[in-house]
């Protein structure tokens, strides 16, 4: 069965928690695309070389630091760094026996026809204190990186951050995690439900 779901939104906004959870109850495979920019921005020099990654780029310790989200987002805006990395997302979307992907674009750019659509979000407010709590420091400064990031996503020329028009909307400012995974995994078994009908 090739069966794509694709989960966009902000950081800290729940995407990933709802990823792992819906590959765990389907036994979907799941990528968080997250990880291929941070890691094309963890390795400095040039963006568009660091794009070609390794297995070793991808198992680097210090992809979930703020910095290297950071250095994510700057690296994300460079069209070439994009294309290079767009055809194993599409592969690992269409894959035998159905798989999550998590991102930005991947309901938009990367898998269009992806089956189930989420846009997962949360007000700046509660996913600033959400990464403080795992990351710790100055609340106010957490808040003021992921306002900034969120611009930097939303606002650049290519593949921007935006929900598909087909998206179930999904906020979790005011949900608790197993409400928003319930939400989430009802989405993707009525849809199942439908192919089989
Ligand atoms: O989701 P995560 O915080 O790991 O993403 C880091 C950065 O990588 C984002 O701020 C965004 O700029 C970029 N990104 C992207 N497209 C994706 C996933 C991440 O542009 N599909």
């Amino acid at each position: 069965m090739i069966f794509t779901v694709a989960i966009d939104g902000p950081a800290a906004a729940g995407k990933g928690t709802i990823a792992r959870a819906v590959a765990a109850e389907f036994g979907f495979a799941h990528l968080d695309t997250g990880l291929l920019y941070r890691a094309v921005g963890a390795k400095g020099g040039d963006p568009v070389a660091a794009a070609k990654l390794t297995p070793e780029d991808l198992a680097r310790g210090d992809l979930r630091s703020l910095a290297a989200g950071e250095a994510a987002s700057r690296v994300a805006a460079i069209p070439e760094v994009r294309a290079a990395l767009t055809r194993f997302q599409q592969d690992f979307a269409r894959q035998e026996g159905g798989a999550v992907l998590d991102g930005r674009d991947i309901g938009t750019v990367i898998c269009p026809e992806a089956e189930v659509k989420l846009f997962v979000t949360a007000s700046a407010q509660v996913r600033a204190h959400r990464r403080w709590l795992e990351v710790g420091g100055d609340e106010a400064e957490v808040l003021a990186q992921v306002i900034e990031r969120d611009r930097r996503d939303s606002e650049r020329g290519v593949a921007p951050m935006v929900a598909a028009p087909d998206a179930l909307l999904l906020d979790t400012s005011e949900l608790s995690i197993p409400q928003a995974i319930e939400m989430a995994v009802e989405a993707i078994r009525q849809r199942i439900g439908q192919g089989r009908a």
